[in-house]
């Protein structure tokens, strides 16, 4: 057997071996029971005592060579396993990227909270609405001119089980279709029909409108409802109140303009502007539509018309955010440009 031949062929191997578990092969190739060098040794047996003698210290060495290199690298690969484990406990960590909420989020809340300050309560309605509540319990009736300003997104319900079959064949028996709502006021009937009052509450949510886009109009948007019904409630309540949430709400004074306006549901009608004044300009942009609930609604509902009376406002959410943080355009807020987004 060719001794030199396996010491260097051991040590080419040896070299290349990344893991323990390679290791451990290369140990029983080189230095099992069956290896060449094992099979050498039971070999010499048969030789004469002399030449037993000289072979045996030969491959004795070559044994020594092989266990050195072994014992060298498992010392190796076991250190290296080492650091790789190793935690260093003192290194600073990766910061986490962390999302936030949307503008819109973060001014509904605010609108919200200043609400609550003075005493309303929160109520949400359903995105999805009967023309009914959206239209005729509000006085605006099929052919109505007004219902043109809530061009409308109209759903069709699929009917998947019994019970919506069921439910909307109720509806086609009374005729009443299904939309996305275009304003928060529906949720004005639904409530009064369920409650007594004195009460105020506000219904924040989305409403959609089948319309073109510009700077100052979307056709899916939010508003915040405000209904508040109770004795002997004016405008002058109405106006108090709106003052005092909308300073709270921008932290610093502002000046409104209520103006006469027409809505169905309401008498008398009234919209309500927010003064824009900086150096370089200076104008009024509306916020909200409002108005005392109209007597018929309020019979509608069961109430005894003489003993309450309430107002009603639907006050516009983005309009709000566009002026709190100087915003130009309204399309902004849905056009997921993260550059936008991460500003807030
Ligand atoms: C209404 O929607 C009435 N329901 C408001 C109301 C409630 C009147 C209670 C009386 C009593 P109007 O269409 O004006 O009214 O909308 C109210 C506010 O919603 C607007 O002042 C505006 O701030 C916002 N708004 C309306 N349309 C859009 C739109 N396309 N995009 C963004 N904001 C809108």
């Amino acid at each position: 057997m060719n001794l030199e031949r396996l010491n260097i062929q051991a040590q080419q191997e040896i070299s290349n071996v990344k893991s323990l578990e390679d290791l451990e092969n290369w140990r029983v190739k080189y230095l099992g029971r069956k290896s060449e060098l094992s099979l050498f040794f039971d070999s010499l047996k048969s030789l004469p005592f002399q030449l037993r003698k000289q072979q045996g210290n030969k491959a004795n060495q070559t044994r020594q060579f092989l266990l050195s290199l072994y014992q060298q690298k498992r010392e190796d690969l076991e250190k290296n396993q080492f650091d790789f484990e190793f935690f260093d406990l003192t290194r600073p960590g990766k910061k986490i990227k962390k999302g936030h909420l949307h503008p819109l989020t973060l001014v509904l809340r605010e609108i919200v909270h200043s609400f609550e300050k003075i005493g309303f309560e929160v109520v949400e309605g359903s995105e999805i609405e009967t023309d009914y509540y959206n239209f005729d319990a509000l006085r605006i009736p099929e052919n109505h001119p007004a219902r043109d300003m809530w061009d409308t997104f109209w759903v069709k319900p699929k009917a998947k089980s019994r019970a919506v079959a069921k439910a909307a064949m109720a509806r086609r028996r009374q005729k009443s279709k299904m939309l996305l709502r275009t304003h928060t006021s529906p949720m004005q009937i639904r409530y009064m029909e369920k409650h007594q009052p004195p009460f105020r509450i506000i219904v924040p949510g989305k409403c959609f409108r089948f319309e073109a886009t510009d700077a100052h109009h979307e056709f899916q948007f939010h508003q915040v409802e405000g209904l508040m019904v109770g004795e002997n409630i004016s405008l002058a309540n109405f106006k108090f109140i709106i003052r005092e949430a909308i300073e709270d709400i921008f932290k610093h004074q502002v000046e409104l303009r209520f103006r006469p306006s027409y809505f169905p549901f309401v008498t008398p009608g009234l919209e309500v502007d927010i003064r824009l004044k900086s150096k370089t300009n200076d104008e009024w942009l509306e916020i909200m539509g409002a108005g005392m609930v109209h007597s018929q609604l309020l019979k509608n509902v069961g109430y005894e018309a003489n003993q309450w009376q309430g107002f009603a406002f639907g006050l516009g959410v983005e309009r709000i955010a566009m002026i709190k943080y100087g915003i130009d355009d309204i399309r902004l807020f849905f056009g997921s440009d993260a550059r936008f987004l991460e500003q807030f």
